[in-house]
């Protein structure tokens, strides 16, 4: 069985939003279908929907690998991959692009929420026909499985129809995809209570210093309750960020220390840093011996494996419509 993800890389560092929301979800997912073919693509071309800085795309690219296998993602696991490596893509995309109509695109979810922002004018091609690269990505591959959100679903079904249609027409050519929707993590708060993003300055790096997470953890902002009186933990944004890091056991302590009172925030705090070190501690260490040529090997290697099953399925593609002559 093959299954295909991605991960993104829009900054040169991962949050533990992200941890809790992306990486572990992966880790998680390679352990549950443990004799499954992984492919693993970086999304680089996926997020170029605007001019941008070619040197921040690759160093980011770069660092958030070398994050995910510091997190203890087994890059010989996983097949990762750049997409840009592999022609295959961007000619399935244009051949399946032949065979979508304008209205088909019209009512995908993403373009319809951009033109409900008013963002008419800053909506690009691209933003416009991304599900039939998704599509190419996913059929490029005989993929059985697609690991999605809920808001992906409507592209998976939509790759699904495309191939069907494309079978229909001309033989049998490709897998039809099954979704694997994932369980939602929900959204880890920042340090503000908000959703944790880089966007909004209220998040902590995997790769911040001790110093930096203490300073961070201490400016949770708490209620005005004194240390004797009783907490609702589910009230309180130092418990829903502490609670990521426990163990059912050592939550179910923490909640009723919480309701019994006498638990001071400070002291709920150290908790809090003191669970955040031990998580990141680890991963700062292994991060520290990979080096970003380690990645580019890797990389390169990759991408000669991912060309041979692409080539391929481009050649019968070809052969099918009748442009290899
Ligand atoms: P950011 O919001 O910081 O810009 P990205 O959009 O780059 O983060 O997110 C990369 C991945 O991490 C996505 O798969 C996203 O679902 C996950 N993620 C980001 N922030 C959170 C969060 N606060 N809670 C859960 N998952 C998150
Ligand atoms: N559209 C997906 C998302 O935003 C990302 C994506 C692009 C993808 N191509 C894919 C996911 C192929 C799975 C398979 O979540």
């Amino acid at each position: 069985m093959r299954i295909l993800t991605w991960l993104q890389a829009t900054s040169d560092q991962l949050h533990i939003g992200n941890y809790f929301g992306a990486v572990k979800p992966m880790i998680e997912l390679a352990e549950k279908f443990k004799d499954a073919e992984i492919f693993l693509f970086l999304a680089i071309m996926h997020s170029f929907n605007n001019i941008q800085d070619p040197v921040a795309l690759r160093k980011n690219a770069i660092n958030v690998l070398k994050l995910y296998a510091a997190c203890g993602a087994d890059l010989n696991r996983f097949m990762i991959f750049n997409p840009a490596d592999v022609p295959g893509h961007a000619q399935l995309n244009r051949v399946l692009s032949c065979i979508t109509n304008m209205w088909f695109m019209e009512r995908m979810h993403t373009y319809k929420e951009a033109l409900d922002k008013g963002k008419t004018k800053e909506i690009n091609i691209w933003v416009f026909c991304y599900p039939i690269l998704m599509a190419a990505d996913i059929l490029l591959y005989d993929t059985d499985l697609v690991p999605v959100g809920k808001d992906q679903k409507q592209h998976l079904e939509f790759a699904r129809d495309i191939a069907m249609k494309f079978n229909n027409a001309f033989g049998e050519t490709f897998k039809i995809p099954k979704p694997y929707i994932q369980e939602d993590v929900g959204l880890i708060i920042g340090i503000d209570g908000r959703k944790m993003s880089k966007s909004y300055n209220n998040y902590i790096w995997l790769l911040d210093d001790e110093k930096t997470i203490l300073k961070r953890v201490k400016q949770i902002p708490t209620s005005a309750l004194t240390v004797e009186e009783p907490k609702n933990p589910d009230e309180c944004n130092v418990y829903k960020i502490c609670k990521l890091f426990l163990t059912p056991e050592e939550d179910e302590t923490l909640r009723k220390r919480y309701q019994a009172g006498g638990l001071s925030y400070k002291d709920a705090k150290e908790y809090t840093y003191e669970k955040i070190i031990a998580l990141v501690q680890p991963i700062q260490e292994k991060y520290a011996k990979i080096s970003d040529q380690d990645i580019i090997d890797l990389l390169a290697k990759n991408a000669k494996i991912v060309n041979k099953i692409a080539t391929k399925k481009i050649e019968d593609v070809y052969k099918k419509i009748g442009f290899s002559l």
